[in-house]
């Protein structure tokens, strides 16, 4: 067990650090010889994308958010309309699916119980399913019509981090596909995104640095009973991912908000010194972002806040900045979430959970 650790405290930690290599693994030889982003498989007609009417991602709990992420990307590159939906909701409603609907399946494991069901669903009525996951001879990976692995490696801790980042930049590359296939973006654009991503690493490195400086915050906070975290945009499911990172393995009570909905109630939850983590990179929402933090100060809460290096706004705003490398803006999630993991970790270890095995918690849901 220590062997595997690798000297990290627990499984957590050493795949919260192991971001960057698995990310790296994630784009390895995603062009073909002839320049074009290319899936790990594809049991059908690229051309038949061009005439898709629609795309549903579906997923589980971190999964999901990896989801949610990878909407915005896909609907700005591909021109294509998105919805990313909770596995275990999708077929109790009537989703309309044609030949000509995607359903990207996402699960780490590939065995999810209500992950498999949707897939299954959507292929019934005709859809077609492209399936991300870290498992090669999962079930999802040996039913989906096509397949784009994560690499990530064994993922170990219930808590799922490294699998996240890898996720989104596996769906990073199939909306580049998409968008390719269905002619939204000239071959040097798909290749300057993908050289993006592979600059992320690095920086995920650089980011990772900073955590000292997490580990000191979670000291400070571990005596509070309630975080909230707020973000717009692509910042909205990392808020949500970091709510759900810190309440599973702290077991304190966490919720993500869409920032501009806390006017319409969550700001009632707000008292004195009551911890708000606020995503506010750069971007074209970051103003809101920024008011939406005066909102809660205003109001007494004590703000943290994730931005972007060289911005000298939002620390006039915020009580503690976490700063992340600027990125394009869709790329950010991989960035910001990781001070998040950081955050929950150690607030966890200072109330000596079990880490790598919370409490009520299986790595993975096979039952519905
Ligand atoms: C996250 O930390 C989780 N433990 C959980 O939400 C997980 O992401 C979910 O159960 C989905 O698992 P999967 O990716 O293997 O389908």
């Amino acid at each position: 067990d220590a062997a595997e650790k690798q000297g990290y405290e627990h499984f957590m930690l050493k795949e919260i650090h192991e971001q960057p290599r698995a990310v790296a693994d994630t784009l390895l030889g995603r062009l073909d010889a002839d320049g074009r982003v290319t899936l790990d498989r594809l049991d059908f007609d690229p051309a038949l994308l061009r005439a898709l009417d629609k795309v549903y991602i579906v997923a589980c709990g971190t999964s999901h958010h990896a989801g949610m992420v990878a909407k915005y990307a896909t609907e700005h590159w591909a021109k294509i309309g998105v919805e990313a939906e909770i596995a275990s909701e999708f077929r109790y409603r009537d989703p309309i699916l044609t030949k000509q609907t995607l359903v990207v399946a996402i699960s780490q494991s590939g065995e999810t119980a209500d992950t498999i069901a949707a897939a299954e669903y959507a292929r019934a009525q005709g859809a077609r399913v492209i399936a991300v996951t870290n498992i090669v001879g999962s079930t999802l990976a040996r039913t989906a019509d096509g397949v784009i692995f994560t690499r990530a490696g064994l993922e170990v801790a219930v808590a799922s981090t490294k699998a996240f980042t890898t996720q989104i930049i596996a769906l990073s590359v199939l909306a580049l596909f998409l968008a390719q296939e269905r002619r939204q973006m000239f071959a040097e654009e798909c290749r300057d995104m993908l050289d993006r991503l592979e600059a992320l690493p690095a920086l995920m490195e650089r980011v990772l640095e900073a955590e000292e400086g997490m580990a000191e915050l979670a000291a400070r906070f571990s005596g509070a009973d309630y975080f909230m975290f707020i973000g717009r945009q692509v910042g909205l499911p990392i808020a949500l991912e970091g709510a759900l990172k810190l309440k599973e393995i702290s077991y304190i009570h966490a919720e993500g908000f869409a920032s501009g909905e806390m006017k319409h109630g969550p700001i009632a939850l707000i008292d004195d010194g009551g911890p708000v983590i606020a995503l506010a990179t750069d971007g074209h929402v970051k103003a809101k972002v920024v008011s939406n933090i005066q909102e809660v100060k205003a109001r007494g809460a004590v703000v943290l806040a994730v931005a972007t290096e060289g911005d000298t706004e939002v620390k006039e705003h915020a009580d503690h900045v976490v700063y992340v490398p600027d990125v394009h803006e869709l790329l950010y999630p991989v960035l910001t979430v990781l001070p998040l993991q950081l955050l929950g970790y150690h607030i966890a270890v200072a109330l000596d959970r079990d880490v790598d095995q919370p409490r009520n918690l299986a790595k993975t849901v096979t039952v519905e």
